[in-house]
């Protein structure tokens, strides 16, 4: 039965009826894409979410791509995402998740060697290895992709599992290895056959093996587990290439004016509000939008933003201002503020959570940085004027000072006259309240020692941040790699990862 739907999915694209997909605008991008002539070399990976509603959701993967194989490009591969390892008397090498279209469906398999060329063995009939197609890469490094068992008496597709064509996910099963005529059990060729999960029913893994379609009532599904938070660390500003925009800005004038009838202090409090902004720019398989924690040095609490959008805060302040003033006197106050916008290419670490694991992945990043902040708050004040008629009081000097010193409130009182002021006033201002403005912690991070502005000095993942000892270049390919085993539920999730140190 399985095998009739194999090949009606042969015979055309006509059969991705809207009502056999999850969501109708999944299946309308996978047609588009299955239409389009393959110019663009990267397409959108879609993966199974952890659903909230009953017929299951489908989304593009943040961290995966499916990438047209170059087979100019030496370096390209070492992103893909390993499916298993194809083993011969002389040679050892991964193989990787590819798809091609067959007859207008994608079908998965994996990659084998010819000569210097990879290959995409996904089907059995014809020649069967496609010279053209497209491989999974795993750009960002920060999304964690693993083999999962999978039984066919589990319930459905497990979460994360990727989509591949019309309702099927990656799948693969173990090559089948027979002992030799010494009773040794020696396997040449690939460990694993890549072929895909396909729900009908209880659902069955299809594979090619032996250059026969094969079904399996158990398997692996490749599932992708995206982090669900992050954490920026280690942020070197690269000092040369810093700009710093200052823009005096006025923030708030007021009058402060003398209505008794006697010399006495008046007091105001000016209260101003400024856009405390951040953006630490996006970077590739990076997710937009998860919730980011952003390590300044010495800043004890973290920002927390949303990664690769803009952040900002409205931040309010209060000064106390107060002064000595004549009856029937007053003086304007004004505040400045000095507001700064910092922009500056950084490095930095940045570490991905994930939900059911307590390990981190992290690798160092590269992006700009833009950061707007008010620096400094300065106090400008006027001559001292009639209320009245706004004349001018007559003094011996008019320069006009500023100060920021803290003084007590004492009150003098005088009953005697006015009489013609011969000096300016002191005028006090004092912080009221929490107060946010003041040097950046990161413009500060720039009169660090020199050493602390190198950038770009290498680009590749780093370890896992709990498990630095582990091999993890090698890990999925049959062997669970022994910290990257989790239990979720009654199933082994084991974990592929395909950063590695040695990339
Ligand atoms: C699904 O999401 C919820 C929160 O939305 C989380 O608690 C749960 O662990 C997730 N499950 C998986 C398998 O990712
Ligand atoms: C300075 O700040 C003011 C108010 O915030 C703004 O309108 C103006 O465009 C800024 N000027 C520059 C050069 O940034
Ligand atoms: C004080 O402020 C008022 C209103 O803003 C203005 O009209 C007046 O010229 C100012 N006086 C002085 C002495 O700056
Ligand atoms: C302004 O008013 C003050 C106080 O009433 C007075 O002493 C002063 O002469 C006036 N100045 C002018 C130019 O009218
Ligand atoms: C590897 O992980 C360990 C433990 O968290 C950490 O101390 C070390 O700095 C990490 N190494 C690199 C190169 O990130």
């Amino acid at each position: 039965m399985t095998k009739v739907r194999v090949q009606s999915q042969r015979s055309t694209i006509g059969r991705m009826a809207p009502t056999s997909c999850l969501i109708g605008l999944g299946c309308f991008l996978v047609l588009l894409q299955t239409l389009a002539p393959a110019k663009a070399a990267e397409h959108s990976v879609f993966t199974h979410k952890n659903a909230s509603s009953v017929l299951g959701q489908l989304v593009t993967s943040s961290t995966l791509v499916w990438e047209s194989y170059d087979p100019k490009d030496a370096t390209q591969l070492q992103f893909a995402v390993e499916g298993g390892k194809y083993v011969t008397e002389d040679e050892h090498y991964p193989m990787y998740v590819c798809r091609v279209p067959i007859d207008g469906i994608q079908v998965s398999g994996h990659t084998e060697k010819i000569l210097q060329r990879h290959v995409c063995l996904a089907a059995h009939y014809k020649h069967g290895k496609y010279d053209s197609f497209d491989v999974l890469m795993n750009k960002g490094h920060l999304g964690k992709v693993g083999w999962r068992h999978w039984r066919k008496f589990d319930a459905g597709v497990p979460v994360g599992a990727i989509r591949i064509g019309d309702d099927s996910y990656i799948g693969r099963h173990r090559a089948p290895s027979q002992p030799n005529k010494d009773g040794v059990v020696t396997h040449w060729g690939a460990d694993f056959n890549l072929g895909h999960l396909e729900p009908v029913g209880l659902g069955k893994i299809r594979v090619i093996e032996a250059e026969r379609e094969k079904y399996y009532d158990d398997g692996e599904v490749l599932v992708e587990t995206e982090p669900f938070r992050y954490e920026l660390r280690d942020i070197k500003l690269d000092r040369l290439r810093t700009d710093i925009q200052e823009n005096m800005t006025e923030l708030v004038t007021r009058k402060l004016e003398n209505l008794e009838d006697k010399y006495s202090t008046v007091e105001t409090i000016l209260s101003y509000t400024f856009n405390y902004n951040q953006y630490w720019g996006s970077h590739e398989g990076v997710a937009r939008g998860l919730p980011t924690k952003i390590f300044e040095k010495d800043e004890a609490v973290p920002a927390e933003i949303n990664w690769a959008l803009k952040h900002t805060e409205k931040r309010s302040e209060n000064k106390a201002v107060h002064t000595k003033l004549w009856p029937g006197t007053a003086i304007n106050v004004t505040l400045r503020g000095n507001y700064v916008t910092l922009e500056a290419p950084y490095s930095g670490k940045l570490f991905a959570f994930y939900y059911g694991s307590d390990e981190s992945v992290s690798r160092k990043i590269s992006a700009e940085v833009r950061k707007s902040y008010l620096k400094e708050v300065k106090l400008e004040f006027s001559p001292v004027y009639w209320i009245e008629n706004g004349t001018l009081v007559p003094t011996t000097t008019t320069t006009t000072t500023t100060s920021t010193s803290t003084t007590t409130h004492a009150t003098t009182t005088s009953t005697k006259e006015p009489t013609p002021i011969n000096e300016p006033p002191l005028v006090h201002m004092k912080d009221n309240g929490v107060q946010h403005s003041g040097p950046d912690t990161l413009e500060k991070t720039l009169h660090d020692s020199p050493s602390s502005n190198e950038i770009n000095s290498h680009d590749a993942p780093e370890n896992m941040s709990s498990n630095p000892g582990k091999d993890v270049a090698l890990a999925g390919f049959g062997v669970n790699a022994a910290g990257s085993t989790f239990i979720a539920g009654s199933t082994v999730l084991t974990l592929l990862l395909t950063l590695s140190l040695s990339l």
